[in-house]
């Protein structure tokens, strides 16, 4: 039998498209990226939120076609509540909680949140350069949890729905929402005050209906969850830093190949510097725009109205002591100036 030249192009067409079909699975899993699901619970123009698109956008340059990150503010995939548990799960490979978070992993990160501990996030971040403070990032590890960085955001002031916000007694009875921390909870006990755990998306809410009168946040959250709009004062007490640590499943890190997990180090290292850098600015513009929209008054407060505060939350220390270590209070301390 003899194939016309048109025949033998349709037999050869027929054969390449039946071995493209064999072969497109294989080449497509040999080079389909990694995904990796970033989840956080802040908006992106904070400094978290910025920090994870830059991480995003370094590790896909690294890596081209090997990874592909995808990035979930604002609590969409997980809140505070699931995060956790879905980077156990392999719901999600990064997660960044603040470090009052970890709670039910180690009572060591409980030294971010003794109140007064840091004069500043500089000395926060000298305390988190040194071996000790390094040393916390693989603390969990037994827990399943790896920690990649340390990602700041700035310093805490308080808020409250009341008039009058200068001194320690004017929070006596108010209800005041408080990240998942025991120490959180200890700091406005005693305070003579009522906290309450809750996760951040609910907390506008909560703020607006008179659930709490009150919380604690950054510039930044405060103003990207516009927590600004149903308080009426926000009184600059830096009284403790928001920071976080960016954790991912210590078994899936683990078996990542070689190379992906160096160009993610890298990536987290540069996206890192980066975070770090803005964060400072990005608290300073949002705490102008509070200003600027003139709904709550911004509280400044005297050296002795913070020495008031000071001692009226000084108690939380001796009771955390003992669970946190003295020798890494002593190394937090030695970090400020
Ligand atoms: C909060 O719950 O207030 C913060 O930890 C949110 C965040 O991630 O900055």
């Amino acid at each position: 039998m003899k194939f016309s030249s048109r025949m033998r192009r349709h037999v050869l067409a027929t054969a390449c498209v039946a071995l493209g079909a064999l072969a497109l699975p294989f080449a497509a899993s040999a080079q389909s990226p990694i995904v990796i699901k970033f989840s956080h619970v802040v908006a992106d123009k904070t400094p978290k939120g910025q920090a994870a698109l830059k991480f995003k956008e370094l590790a896909e340059k690294k890596l081209p076609g090997k990874v592909d990150v995808q990035v979930f503010p604002s609590s969409q995939l997980f809140g505070d509540a699931k995060e956790l548990e879905a980077v156990l799960l392999g719901d999600v490979q990064f997660i960044a909680p603040s470090l009052s978070k970890f709670d039910r992993f180690t009572k060591k990160l409980q030294v971010f949140d003794l109140p007064f501990m840091f004069d500043d996030v500089e000395a926060l971040d000298r305390f988190q350069s040194t071996p000790l403070g390094q040393s916390l990032l693989t603390s969990m590890t037994n827990r399943g949890l790896v920690g990649l960085a340390y990602w700041h955001n700035g310093m805490k002031q308080l808020s409250t729905g009341k008039d009058k916000l200068v001194r320690p007694e004017d929070v006596k009875g108010l209800k005041f929402r408080i990240q998942a921390s025991d120490v959180l909870e200890a700091q406005f006990k005693a305070l003579g005050a009522n906290p309450q755990k809750m996760a951040f998306a609910e907390v506008y809410q909560a703020l607006q209906t008179g659930v709490v009168d009150g919380q604690e946040n950054t510039w930044s959250n405060i103003y990207s969850q516009k927590f600004h709009e149903v308080q009426k004062t926000i009184a600059e007490t830096n009284h403790g830093p928001i920071d976080y640590m960016v954790v991912t499943n210590a078994k899936w890190w683990d078996g990542l190949p070689a190379d992906v997990r160096k160009g993610l180090t890298e990536a987290m290292a540069e996206a890192t510097t980066y975070g770090n850098k803005v964060a400072f600015d990005l608290n300073e513009a949002d705490k102008k725009k509070i200003a600027d929209a003139g709904k709550a008054k911004i509280q400044k407060l005297s050296k002795d109205d913070i020495a008031a505060w000071r001692k009226a939350m000084e108690p939380v220390w001796k009771q955390f002591e003992g669970g946190i270590g003295r020798d890494l209070i002593d190394a937090a301390l030695k970090a400020n100036k």
